[in-house]
């Protein structure tokens, strides 16, 4: 009898442990340093013993953990779990770990963490000038950075878009160059402002943090561990500070660029940072510096004066010699400036951080200068741009970064020395608004990507894994949605243009090619072979993916088939994107000849193009044909805007 209800005992315990949904540490995100699995499993809903003692920390973790009061230690066993943390970030951080784990589980598989960060600077960049977002969508967002150890918000407060934060001694940055004329940032044709303090204005879109809106982000944001970074755009990218007051600007009317001879202009930016400073209380004020166009500042009396009073050679020179000014001015108050890569343009004030946007390089030249650096390349942190195929997700830029190019970026660059790379501080995701024009964009183009940017700023190199963080990626985010996020789903990724990975045979495939117009030097792809090498572009028009060339002008090439061949077909790929001011052509033109001399006309095609559409397009410019040639002319003209690319000139 004791013997059946023994048995009967095991069997309903097998039975409750099969009913069980375990999780253990291999779905935190970011994987964490050192994980030791141990035998059996805890209950999930358990509450951590938790204790902070830097001393019990260092002990217990060993000495190859680094100083940091981010460190943690989490252990799981039968009897409970235990957090012992260096400070209370740590501390937080562990519940974030142990979060990620119990979420919709019943036990946790025992284990043993010990996680600290690779980066003390793993950020966020949102721009709220081109498109303004809610306090609340932020706080939805910190919610998700909290979670995988993000600890910088950045956000872009101001811009030629619109001014977003109250400044007390220029009311008319919010009352006036807080709001445009059309909702939509590329429908935005007059870029003039709405003025609101009159009354009766027509309907006007935008909007603006009041003190007590950033002092209700500033708490929300403590609570998480994130530091929020404000940036206010000097001396360029300043068109709504200029249709404010447009004194400040060398022409007296809206410019892009201020006027950094007139005294006014300093005295704005101090009277602004005063109230920035009193209200954000941050390590770093970001200064933008980004893109000035300088040409003002070549002819303006004021610039010109100060130029010749400072010694200053150049336009360069006089940019450098003002963010110095505002360098030492912050410095004074107690806080670090950091801005755009731009600022190495001139001489960078010592102890300021370089926030490298143009390029990795970038961030080499700013470490060998010997400053601090926060790698934000475009190449790998602007979130903005496409996600995967553009057919199947609407993007905000017409080039191509996926989910898996973000996760692989490595910050240290291979011609840094360890002292070099010693000077990078963290990383940053980016996510210029231009064409993000709603929540649930926004939301589509961050998760996973920000995911991805979470583990490059926290984990150890040797622990990434691409394919296991794929998978956390598609179940975290599968949680997100849940909670009422949107995100891009990685189960359903279509992947790069199909066309990239199949090389094109074809009578002029690796023929000569010659330009009656030069290709732009900006995108010469890999040169003269590429209309030619068989090879198909992918999503991006970028010169990094070497395969589209780019013409400011029409395109006037001939092909040389080295003999009279039968010519049945001639066409080529051309891609568009009219943000970027890249359109398909709006005709294509085919000509044969024997002698390479005398051209006759074989094909032409006309073509609408969808001028207006914001979407990343292809359109094939393919005709048939019937002749005989030995050369083949191929012309394509420009429509409405400037830019034209095309992949291959496919000859059948
Ligand atoms: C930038 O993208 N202009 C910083
Ligand atoms: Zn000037």
């Amino acid at each position: 009898m004791k013997g059946t209800l023994t048995l009967f005992l095991f069997a309903s315990l097998c039975l409750s442990l099969s009913a069980q949904t375990i999780a253990g540490p291999g779905q935190i995100i970011p994987v964490p340093a050192r994980v030791v699995e141990g035998i059996g499993v805890c209950d999930a809903l358990a509450e951590p013993e938790v204790r902070i003692d830097e001393k019990a920390f260092r002990k217990a973790a060993g000495k190859l953990v680094p100083d940091t009061p981010e460190a943690y230690l989490l252990e799981i066993t039968t009897k409970g779990i235990k957090i012992l943390a260096p400070g209370e970030e740590g501390a937080f951080y562990a519940r974030r770990s142990l979060e990620q784990m119990r979420a919709g589980v019943d036990a946790l598989q025992c284990c043993t963490i010990v996680d600290y960060p690779r980066y003390v600077y793993r950020g966020f960049m949102y721009d709220v000038s081109r498109n303004f977002r809610s306090v609340e969508f932020l706080e939805k967002q910190m919610d998700v950075m909290a979670s995988v150890k993000m600890n910088r918000l950045h956000i872009h407060l101001t811009d030629g878009a619109g001014w977003r934060l109250q400044i007390d001694a220029f009311p008319r940055l919010t009352s006036f160059a807080a709001w445009r004329t059309a909702d939509k940032y590329y429908d935005w044709h007059d870029r003039s402002y709405v003025d609101v303090s009159i009354p009766g204005h027509p309907a006007a879109y935008g909007g603006y943090y009041t003190k007590d809106d950033i002092r209700r982000l500033l708490a929300h944001a403590h609570e998480r561990y994130i530091e929020i970074i404000p940036e206010i755009e000097m001396p360029s990218h300043s068109d709504e500070v200029t249709a404010a007051y447009p004194e400040l600007s060398c022409t007296g009317e809206k410019s892009n660029d201020l006027c950094l001879g007139n005294p006014a202009t300093m005295s704005f930016f101090k009277r602004v940072l005063d109230e920035v400073i009193e209200l954000f209380p941050s390590e770093y004020i970001h200064i933008g510096g980004d893109e000035a166009n300088k040409e003002n500042w070549k002819h303006c009396p004021k610039c010109q004066a100060l130029m010749e009073k400072e010694g200053l050679a150049d336009a360069d020179a006089l940019q450098a010699w003002f963010v110095g000014e505002i360098g030492a001015y912050l410095n004074s108050r107690g806080r670090k400036m950091t801005g755009w890569d731009d600022l190495l343009d001139g001489e960078v004030p010592e102890g300021a951080t370089v926030m490298a946007w143009w390029n990795a390089e970038a961030g080499t030249k700013a470490v060998r200068r010997g400053h601090e650096v926060i790698m934000a390349p475009a190449e790998r942190c602007y979130i903005q741009r496409l996600p995967d195929a553009p057919r199947v997700c609407r993007s905000a830029e017409g080039i191509y970064l996926p989910t898996d190019s973000v996760y692989v970026f490595e910050p240290v660059q291979k011609d840094m020395t360890p002292a070099q790379a010693a000077l990078i501080k963290g990383v940053s995701a980016c996510m210029w608004t231009e064409g993000v024009d709603s929540e649930g964009f926004a939301e589509m183009l961050m998760y996973p990507r920000l995911l991805a940017m979470a583990e490059v700023g926290w984990s150890l190199p040797a622990n990434k894994d691409l394919k296991g963080f794929r998978e956390r990626a598609t179940q975290y985010c599968a949680k997100l949605r849940e909670r009422g996020y949107e995100t891009f789903r990685l189960e359903d990724e279509y992947g790069q243009r199909k066309a990239y990975f199949q090389p094109l045979e074809h009578l002029a495939r690796g023929k000569k090619v010659t330009y009656n117009i030069p290709v732009s030097e900006r995108y010469p792809a890999e040169g003269p072979s590429t209309l030619t090498d068989g090879k198909q572009g992918g999503w991006s028009y970028l010169p990094g993916s070497g395969r589209w060339q780019g013409f400011l002008s029409d395109i006037d090439v001939v092909i040389d088939l080295e003999e009279v061949r039968e010519i049945h077909y001639v066409g080529a790929t051309f891609m568009h994107f009219y943000p970027h001011e890249v359109c398909a052509p709006s005709r294509v033109e085919v000509s044969f000849s024997d002698d390479g001399q005398h051209f006759t006309r074989a094909a032409a095609i006309d073509s609408d193009v969808p001028e207006k559409d914001t979407s990343t397009l292809f359109f094939l410019y393919g005709a048939p044909v019937s002749g005989k040639a030995r050369y083949v002319r191929f012309q394509a003209f420009q429509g409405s805007r400037p830019w034209l690319f095309t992949d291959e000139i496919i000859v059948n």
